[in-house]
């Protein structure tokens, strides 16, 4: 990666903790945990990254988390990102995570927190990297399991800036979670939403103006709407997107189609995040890089986009 890339300050707003278990990690925390794995080694497992869609990459990335027990296994975890993170300038993050994954499994919701919040907290003193909390829900599973999500975080309210929506899209609107969108709102948490990653554009519209969305996530698809363009154009409403992630989930078939650079010169609030860096080839320096190759980014609009995501932040 150019140095000029990587010393540009910047903010990531799009990234799932579980999404940067790096297959190293997932080995040693397997062995720690005494868990038996249906890959042979790490080269088996890295061969498996090869996804036709979204629900392909879903199942490999629920089966991964697994190996998260303990407390220490989601500080390592979080930890080992905000090193990642460091390394590339990064000085801003508002990670995602997955309670309903673990808590399926029987880990208790603040053995997941407790890892998870001590080390953003250590990032923070030893690394200068702040931090902003986001709880997601699973779209795949009833409004009433969210809800319950809900319930059980209220305990550690202060922990988080907000609640997402992730998961398989295509079949799960947004419509599906207004009204515990509406309680957690009303706990005065930010809320952001996956929509226009595989889904249509409606799915935005109905994150917007039923989940009152502050960032979409993904969005590409916006592009296929000009109303809806102009209204996020006219709003200024921040797009989290990850474009290595929408190559590896054939999204975009090939990165020189990517549609980022074009919704930046439109006006759009675009950024670019790195999703699950484990999976898909990178963190939120790599993404930068591929657009550099691959779409001829300028320096320039390296900055603007830089630029969008410490003006996105929402904590
Ligand atoms: N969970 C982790 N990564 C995701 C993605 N890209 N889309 C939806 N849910 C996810
Ligand atoms: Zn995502």
């Amino acid at each position: 990666m150019p140095e000029w890339l990587n010393a540009l300050p910047k903010a990531e707003l799009h990234l799932h903790l579980e999404g940067s278990l790096e297959p190293e990690l997932l080995f040693a925390l397997a062995e720690r945990n005494r868990i038996a794995l249906p890959w042979s080694d790490v080269e088996a497992l890295r061969a498996a990254y090869a996804f036709n869609n979204l629900q392909e990459f879903l199942d490999l990335y629920y089966q991964g988390a697994n190996v998260l027990r303990y407390e220490q296994d989601f500080y390592d975890l979080t930890w080992a990102y905000l090193l990642r993170c460091k390394e590339q300038n990064v000085i801003h993050v508002e990670p995602f995570f997955d309670p309903q994954t673990h808590t399926d499994r029987g880990i208790p919701f603040e053995v997941v927190l407790r890892g998870i919040q001590q080390a953003l907290r250590d990032g923070e003193k030893q690394l200068g990297i702040s931090h902003g909390l986001i709880l997601s829900f699973l779209r795949h599973l009833p409004e009433e399991e969210a809800f319950k999500t809900l319930e059980q975080a209220m305990p550690f309210r202060d922990a988080f800036i907000g609640v997402g929506l992730d998961s398989s899209e295509k079949g799960f609107p947004p419509r599906l979670f207004e009204r515990v969108f509406a309680k957690a709102r009303s706990e005065g948490l930010h809320a952001v939403a996956h929509a226009g990653e595989e889904g249509p554009p409606e799915y935005i519209w109905e994150a917007l103006d039923l989940l009152k969305i502050k960032r979409i996530d993904h969005g590409v698809r916006a592009i296929e709407d000009e109303r809806l363009m102009q209204r996020i154009i006219d709003e200024q409403i921040p797009l989290t997107v990850c474009p290595l992630s929408n190559i590896k989930l054939c999204v975009f078939e090939h990165m020189s189609q990517h549609n980022i650079l074009e919704m930046l010169e439109r006006g759009v609030k675009v950024t670019v995040n790195s999703d699950d860096p484990a999976y898909f080839g990178g963190y939120v320096g790599e993404n930068f890089a591929a657009l550099h190759e691959h779409l001829g980014m300028t320096e320039d609009q390296a900055r603007r986009l830089a630029q969008n995501s410490l003006d996105a932040r929402l904590a």
